[in-house]
């Protein structure tokens, strides 16, 4: 498949993250030593018997899989996968999938801010081949050891300005990048509660408009926005599809 040449092509060209100046702790038991040392390049590894206090967002690894252990959080977060079962139930009529035109086939799909990849796996239960790009590394560690049993999902490490810079194409490009901070006191679920705190030193998002600009250079059929109800709307938009606290905002290929 041609993107999938591509996404190889664009591993290689520009690497998994280098080890970052203050690698990002995993603790594995000892039973995954292996698996473990598969991360040796961008983490510490520590074996532990059990998952220990962190002062800083870290890793940890057993039996179930790669865990988020957050400051002040005793018990690791984990991606479930259930979740994403119960959420792919009836999804194909849901908003999510309309909105990128499921109604189509088994459309390909950028899921270019990838985060938890909640989104971007329901749309490859749904049984569309989806890649998802991160820019975070611990994020990326995450999602891609959650990924894995997932054979039509590629998890790429790399900002998706770089990647829908290259000369790759998808049928939908799919952005959802960070929500800016509201004022509401109902705080979101917990999984967008740690992505919020994991993205928070993130640099600043580049402007939407780029790329959305960016996404429709790469896209065949459309370009999908997933934004806040009250959020404002970026020139150009064809149709938006609201749920009950987001909307998707549809930019169609010309
Ligand atoms: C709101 S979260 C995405 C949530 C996701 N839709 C889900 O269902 O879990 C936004 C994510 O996009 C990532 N991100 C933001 N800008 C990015 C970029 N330019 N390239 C790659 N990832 C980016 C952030 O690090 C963050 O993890």
């Amino acid at each position: 498949m041609a993107e999938k040449f591509l996404i190889e092509q664009a591993e290689n060209l520009l690497r998994l993250p280098a080890r970052p100046e203050t690698p990002i702790v995993l603790m594995y038991t000892n039973d995954q030593r292996h698996r473990a040392e598969i991360y040796t390049e961008w983490c510490e590894l520590r074996q532990v018997e059990e998952p220990m206090p962190v002062d800083v967002p870290s890793l940890y690894l057993d039996y179930q899989g790669i865990a988020l252990c957050s400051p002040g959080n005793k018990r690791p977060f984990r991606l479930a996968e259930q979740n994403l079962h119960r959420r792919s139930v009836g999804a194909r009529k849901g908003e999510l999938a309309r909105a990128c035109g499921l109604n189509q086939g088994d459309l390909s799909i950028l899921d270019a801010c990838a985060g938890f990849g909640t989104d971007g796996l329901t749309l490859s239960m749904l049984g569309c081949p989806v890649t998802l790009v991160e820019r975070e590394p611990l994020i990326w560690i995450l999602l891609r050891d959650f990924a894995r049993s997932f054979d039509n999902a590629d998890v790429i490490f790399m900002d998706c300005r770089e990647l829908l810079s290259l000369d790759a194409t998808w049928d939908v490009v799919y952005l959802d990048p960070m929500f800016p901070e509201r004022k509401k006191k109902a705080l979101p679920n917990q999984g967008l509660q740690h992505l919020r705190y994991l993205t928070q030193d993130a640099r600043a998002d580049a402007d939407l408009a780029e790329l959305i600009q960016l996404g429709l250079s790469c896209a065949n059929n459309r370009v999908v926005v997933k934004r806040r109800l009250k959020d404002p709307m970026v020139e150009g938009v064809n149709f938006q599809i609201k749920g009950k606290s987001v909307r998707f905002d549809i930019y169609l290929k010309k």
